[in-house]
């Protein structure tokens, strides 16, 4: 039986023949940005952030306490999704960009913070303001063995005192997105955790992904609304030295299984093709005509990569992944980087050298020792070049650990490009785009559906890391998860059981 990720993957497809019929967007449906607050209790986290900022004016070395407890949380935070920018009044009221990007600027992605012994912060699990800058209790006093329980006993969990974990408003994405939204939601987290990653190391601080937990258990500890907000990621972090080594992630169910249990739940599983992983005829080309599979697909979605109990738990899956070592330039700091980044909005055309190209690279896809990565050996990387000083214009297969580019196809691929991308002019503009992909059969036989998830944060990751690099190396760069899928492979030439998870524009940005 064909995993139901296939036929998610499948099914959310944009193809020029149908794009027009995904629907209007009602623009007076958009759900607010950010929480109600219902607590009366708020710790503030903006005189806390005072200090770090005073710190990076003066360009002082981070030094990190046990002390500095609650301040060590307010950066972290800050720098992983906090605003970092405000537009002004856009109609409804001031809009703020954040420290990561959004595909739309809709920021899906919420933060929780479980925290105990931390210096000025009671135990308890804390919800992220981020337009408050504030810790918003949710739960206050011990429960780190409900944690432990949660994330199947993972060694961090016990080892650390402080574990953020990042949910999905999925509202906030599928009113405008609809069914390929989920794809989106895992996109931006993954590039919020690109951040909160680059800071730790910087701050000498240790983490631990860990994707692998019981759904319903963290679900319930967060008062989580039932299919409106999911657990994605559990992140443990401490002081250097304090944590266990990488230690891989636990695979989901198997897909059949996850199809089997949704079907005896009563969804809606068999409209989506029962049985032997056939799409329903006439949906990929007619686009999803059924309201109740198109407003529940990516709710079904995660539910197939739900770990429901510890029985049944396949041993985590640990492979290599990563480039080749990098030496940090001493001058890049990733918290100045992170305040000033943007997405490109308009490229000049001009060219970029191999040489640029390559550190970037370099940078986005360290370190080797995969205590990055979520869907290790899963993720493959094709590179169009369409101006690269010193490189013949073309589609190249990139080798990650080596950085090698492997010549697939030479030719001047602007206008393909352009056409992939929806014909967004940075895709005309752009010095090369990074197409980031997954044998999608494959990724479900390793992880169970729950790969999905993993493959698609560690695509934002990268993305992220690619976009940090830009803003120091005074390039620009844009997500793209907006794009014709089959088309891409037909550019790229692989095979369509090859899924193309993102896009990643990178260029020369236009002066204003
Ligand atoms: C997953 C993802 C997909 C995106 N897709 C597009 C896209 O297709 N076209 C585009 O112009 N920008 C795209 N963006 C960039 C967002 O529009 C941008 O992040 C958002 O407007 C916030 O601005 P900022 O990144 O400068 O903070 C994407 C960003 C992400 C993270």
């Amino acid at each position: 039986m064909a995993s139901f990720t296939e036929r998610y993957h499948e099914l959310t497809k944009y193809n020029p023949n149908t794009i027009d019929k995904l629907g209007p967007v009602h623009w007076d449906h958009q759900p607010p940005a950010f929480k109600a607050i219902s607590s009366k209790v708020k710790i503030d986290l903006l005189s806390r952030l005072q200090a770090v900022m005073d710190h990076l004016e003066e360009g002082a070395p981070v030094t990190e306490s046990p002390e500095a407890g609650l301040e060590n949380i307010a950066k972290l935070l800050f720098f992983t999704l906090g605003l970092t920018a405000r537009l002004g009044d856009q109609g409804g009221g001031d809009y703020f960009l954040r420290a990561a990007p959004s595909a739309g600027g809709l920021y899906p992605t919420e933060m929780y913070v479980a925290a105990r012994n931390q210096s000025g912060l009671p135990d308890g699990l804390y919800h992220y303001h981020s337009l408050k800058s504030a810790l918003i209790p949710v739960w206050q006093g011990s429960f780190w063995g409900d944690l432990n329980h949660y994330f199947l006993g993972h060694p961090a969990v016990d080892a650390s005192g402080l574990i953020l974990i990042f949910t999905g408003l999925y509202g906030r994405s599928a009113w405008r997105y609809k069914e390929r939204a989920y794809r989106r939601i895992l996109l931006d987290t993954g590039h919020a955790v690109g951040n909160l990653l680059e800071v730790c190391r910087y701050s000498g601080l240790d983490h631990s992904l860990m994707g692998g937990f019981l759904d319903a258990g963290l679900e319930e500890l967060l008062f989580l609304s039932p299919k409106e907000e999911f657990p994605l990621l559990g992140v443990a972090i401490g002081p250097r030295g304090t944590l266990p080594s990488f230690s891989g992630q636990y695979p989901g169910e198997t897909p059949a299984e996850a199809i089997r249990h949704l079907a005896a739940a009563g969804s809606t599983g068999r409209e989506l093709g029962d049985g032997e992983g056939e799409i329903p005829a006439g949906s990929r080309d007619a686009g999803i005509r059924d309201p109740g599979i198109r407003d529940s697909m990516q709710v079904q979605q995660n539910a197939c990569e739900r770990i429901r109990s510890e029985k049944n738990l396949r041993p985590p899956v640990h492979a290599p992944c990563g480039g080749p070592d990098f030496a940090m330039p001493a001058d890049f700091n990733p918290l100045k980087t992170i305040l000033s980044r943007r997405s490109c909005r308009k490229f000049s055309g001009a060219a970029i050298s191999q040489g640029q190209m390559r550190e970037m690279l370099a940078y986005a896809f360290r370190p080797s020792d995969a205590s990055w990565c979520l869907a290790s050996g899963q993720l493959e990387f094709h590179i169009v070049v369409l101006d690269v000083k010193g490189l013949e214009p073309g589609v190249y297969r990139l080798r990650t650990d080596t950085l090698e580019l492997e010549p697939k196809r030479p030719g001047d691929f602007r206008s393909e490009t352009n056409f992939m991308c929806l014909g967004q002019d940075l895709a005309n503009e752009c010095a090369f785009a990074l197409v980031h992909t997954s044998d999608i059969a494959r990724l479900a036989e390793a992880y169970g559906d729950r790969g999905y998830r993993y493959a698609c944060m560690d695509a934002g990751q990268i993305g992220e890391r690619i976009n940090l690099w830009a803003v120091y190396a005074g390039l620009g760069s844009s997500g793209i998860g907006g794009y014709y899928d089959d088309q891409a492979n037909e550019l790229l030439d692989i095979p369509l059981s090859h899924g193309i998870l993102y896009i990643t524009l990178v260029g020369v940005p236009e002066q204003e």
